[in-house]
């Protein structure tokens, strides 16, 4: 089949590779109908991981159930499902209180809980941006979709960025009246801004510097915070009359960087303690690492960032972090947008086959204008 592969950094390719195939009675083989490109496999792309040359990358994915293993009883051939980007076993500690996204079995890496595909340190695990896609667990991990292809735009946001804008929400537990500061209006940031006004936020401040980006979270009520017009802690703190947020979202990451593109891993967690109010959440679903060889500083090599965590605990604040646990939230996600309560399609700007991918790499990873998210039909 053919697949997208990591070949180095700024460099990958389109190649066969071998069709996956069952490989444990409870597996199944799901045919990629759309698989999309992730801010996160930026990280990798851009040699930012420890990723390993070869890896076949994707791990946004949906589509048609091809086979199944004969221990694979709830899913059947031909039922259309999201795959979450957590690979989950379902039975261990983690997985039964909800924690997915915290495996105890499925990463056989020393010192890494939970799973997912094609991504650095997240287990041996071949990615969906390809024409097929081997899924361990089946039954604990697909979730059904209504056959037919309806809502594909937005059911294939229920793989990772949906749920995971979600997380960041359900993190700082964003409540009805809330004011919420969202840094980050690229696709994860702009789905914590979807989800914030699901959950009854009064009003949603989207910080970014990317005109397009922002555009998009005008678009659905949020206001636009532009990193380059100046101090963007002092404008927040302005327009809530001095109070401040109730809540924050980081959807930005440790390659946080200032509006001249200079990285300070530390800046939108600073940003963050500032502008949300004494006893107020912040969740953090943009990615942090415990080793970057790229980073600019020698604590941020070894995961160490310097934030302002006394300002954090002066105020009583409270932080919560890491990947989403994409099942605790899929079904609810996937009934809204099926209710029309819910439309994440609103940031998609390309469609495109997987011969195109090597170009929506680069063009993504230079956040070209109008390169907010790229879907990948593998069979077009
Ligand atoms: N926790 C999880 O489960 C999970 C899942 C998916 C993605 N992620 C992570 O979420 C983060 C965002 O993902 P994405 O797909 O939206 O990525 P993205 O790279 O497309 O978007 C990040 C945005 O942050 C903006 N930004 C950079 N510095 C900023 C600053 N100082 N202030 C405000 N905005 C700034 C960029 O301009 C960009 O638009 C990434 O780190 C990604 O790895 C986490
Ligand atoms: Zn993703
Ligand atoms: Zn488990």
């Amino acid at each position: 089949m053919k697949a997208i592969v990591y070949r180095g950094p700024y460099s990958v390719s389109v190649e066969e590779v071998p069709d996956p195939r069952i490989e444990t009675p409870l597996d199944a083989v799901v045919r990629i109908t759309t698989t999309n490109i992730c801010g996160s496999d930026l990280h990798m792309y851009e040699g930012r991981t420890g990723v390993e040359e070869g890896t076949v990358l994707g791990h946004e994915n949906m589509g048609i159930v091809e086979a199944v293993g004969t221990g694979v009883e709830r899913i059947t051939v031909g039922d259309r499902v999201s795959v979450p980007f957590n690979i989950a076993c379902g039975t261990c500690r983690n997985c039964e209180s909800g924690w997915w996204s915290f495996c105890l079995r499925t990463n056989p890496n020393e010192g890494v809980d939970g799973a997912a595909y094609g991504y650095a340190m997240m287990g041996p695990y071949a990615g969906g941006q390809a024409e097929y896609l081997r899924v361990p667990y089946a039954d604990v991990n697909l979730l059904e979709l209504p056959p037919g292809d309806e809502h594909e735009l937005d059911f294939t946001m229920l793989s990772d960025i949906f749920p995971t804008g979600y997380h960041g929400t359900e993190l700082a537990g964003v409540g009805p009246g809330d004011t919420v500061a969202v840094f980050g209006a690229g696709p994860v940031g702009l789905m914590a801004a979807h989800s914030a006004f699901i959950r009854g936020a009064r009003r949603v401040f989207c910080v970014d510097k990317e005109p397009d980006r922002l555009k998009l979270a005008e678009s659905i009520g949020a206001e636009a915070v532009d990193i380059s017009d100046g101090d963007v802690v002092e404008r927040i703190i302005d327009a809530t009359d001095g109070a401040g947020v109730d809540k924050g979202v980081e959807a930005v990451g440790y390659q946080a960087h200032d509006h001249h593109g200079t990285e300070h891993p530390e800046l939108v967690l600073d940003n963050l303690v500032q502008v949300v109010r004494t006893a107020g959440a912040i969740g953090v679903v943009g990615v942090y690492v415990p080793e970057d060889p790229g980073a600019a500083d020698e604590g941020a090599k070894q995961g160490r960032i310097g934030w302002d965590y006394g300002t954090f605990f002066m105020k009583g604040q409270r932080m919560g972090t890491g990947q989403a646990p994409v099942k605790r939230y899929n079904r609810a996600l996937r009934d809204l947008i099926i209710a029309g309560r819910a439309k994440p399609s609103f940031i998609v700007s390309h469609e495109l086959g997987l011969d195109e991918a090597v170009d929506a790499y680069d063009k993504f990873d230079k956040r070209c204008d109008g390169y907010t998210k790229v879907l990948l039909h593998p069979s077009a």
